[in-house]
């Protein structure tokens, strides 16, 4: 029987302002997560949060996509939204977008990222949560997780993955999807992924003669774009992946080597701002500074017969704390470009911010320079 993994992510309502989730909000989702795992309608579940986003991440047998489990969260998000709105906490319900469920979240304002596998002898995953920034900002360390020689030793050394891995890339601005092969298309991968706020990782695949089975997907991301789902700035997509990793595929370490980089992403404040984003352990995933600098959180489990069990917080790490000082380093780097381009993000991805609105008011003021 197949296992299928599951994040299913939502902010509905920030405490204080958007910088954490609150614990009755917690409390709420484990409550309806444990019903829900003693009806069997999953076989196990976590609940987690980084910065103002629940993060729900459930194992079942039923596959990816499946209304049930999708039902699950989206309810488990509304009752999570009526304890948000009592307490009056920030943007209660921001990211529930429709009145009512209609067969799968995507669309609907939360974000998910699945991965349905048959369990190899032994299955260490790693789910990837981040706060105040875009699905955009997986694509460096996902390409080096399954790309780069430089990060991932194995693509050298180990046999096993000496085949390559398959990008499946999103054009999340035009709908459209395209997959590149690694090693030999590297360019043509990386001339698209460098455009992070267009072109987004959405799952790799192992490739023939690897030993894991090319058919079902190592990594995952979310892509719903909530910008252009609401019409109108409600706050990033702040997205969250999966990774399976050894035996063929990157080890643990090598999928969390690209995090010792704090690179740019886009989000921090108002979404509208150029950032590192700082690897935290889940207690330290509180964006208080400017509302950032955005955050990234690694829970690794290792699936057991369909169940998740405890995961490890693994950037509870010492080894994180240069990659940590690093990016606070940036952080004042940044700030200190006020509202300047590069620290302020470039024009075109201001278009679903509220700037739009301010340069409206502008408009009857300019006449020809002629
Ligand atoms: C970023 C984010 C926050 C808000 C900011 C303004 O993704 O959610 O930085 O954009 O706090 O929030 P409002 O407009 O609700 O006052
Ligand atoms: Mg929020
Ligand atoms: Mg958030």
């Amino acid at each position: 029987m197949k296992t299928t993994v599951s994040i299913i992510k939502a902010d509905v309502g920030g405490y204080p302002g958007h910088s954490t989730v609150h614990p009755e909000i917690m409390k709420k989702a484990e409550d309806e997560l444990a019903i829900a795992k003693k009806q069997g309608g999953i076989n196990d579940y976590f609940v987690g949060r980084c910065g103002d986003d629940l993060e729900l991440i459930m194992s079942h047998n039923t596959g990816v996509d499946n209304k049930a489990v999708h039902k699950l969260a989206w309810d488990t998000f509304v009752s999570c939204t009526e304890i948000a709105k009592r307490l009056k906490l920030y943007g209660a319900g921001q990211d529930l977008l429709a009145d009512t469920f209609s067969g799968n979240v995507k669309g609907m304002g939360p974000g998910s990222a699945e991965i349905e596998f048959e369990e190899r002898r032994s299955e260490p995953l790693i789910c990837f949560l981040m706060d105040k920034t875009e699905p955009g900002a997986f694509n460096l360390p996902v390409f080096r997780m399954f790309a780069d020689p430089f990060n991932t030793a194995g693509l050298v050394i180990d046999k096993g993955l000496h085949h390559g891995f398959t990008f499946e890339v999103y054009d999340v601005m035009d709908n459209k999807k395209v997959t590149l092969n690694t090693p030999e298309e590297v360019y043509d991968l990386l001339a698209l992924i460098g455009g992070k706020s267009r072109y987004v990782i959405k799952r790799v695949y192992p490739r023939k003669g690897s030993p894991v089975s090319e058919k079902e997907p190592v990594a995952c991301v979310s892509t719903d774009k909530l910008s252009k789902i609401a019409g109108t700035y409600v706050g990033k997509d702040d997205p969250v992946a999966m990774v399976r990793c050894q035996s063929g595929l990157p080890a643990m370490g090598e999928v969390l080597e690209p995090w010792s980089f704090p690179h740019l992403v886009s989000g921090w404040m108002r979404g509208s701002h150029n950032g590192p984003i700082m690897p935290v352990a889940m207690e330290d995933a509180n964006p208080t500074r400017f509302d950032g600098p955005p955050r990234v959180v690694a829970l690794g489990f290792q699936v057991c017969e369909g169940m998740l069990g405890r995961p490890v917080d693994l950037f509870r790490d010492k080894a994180f704390d240069n990659a940590r000082k690093k990016a606070l380093y940036v952080a004042d780097y940044m700030r200190q470009h006020g509202p300047f381009e590069p620290h302020r993000l470039p024009s075109e991805d201001m278009e679903y911010t509220t700037l739009p609105a301010v340069l409206d008011k502008l408009k009857a003021r300019f006449s020809s320079m002629d």
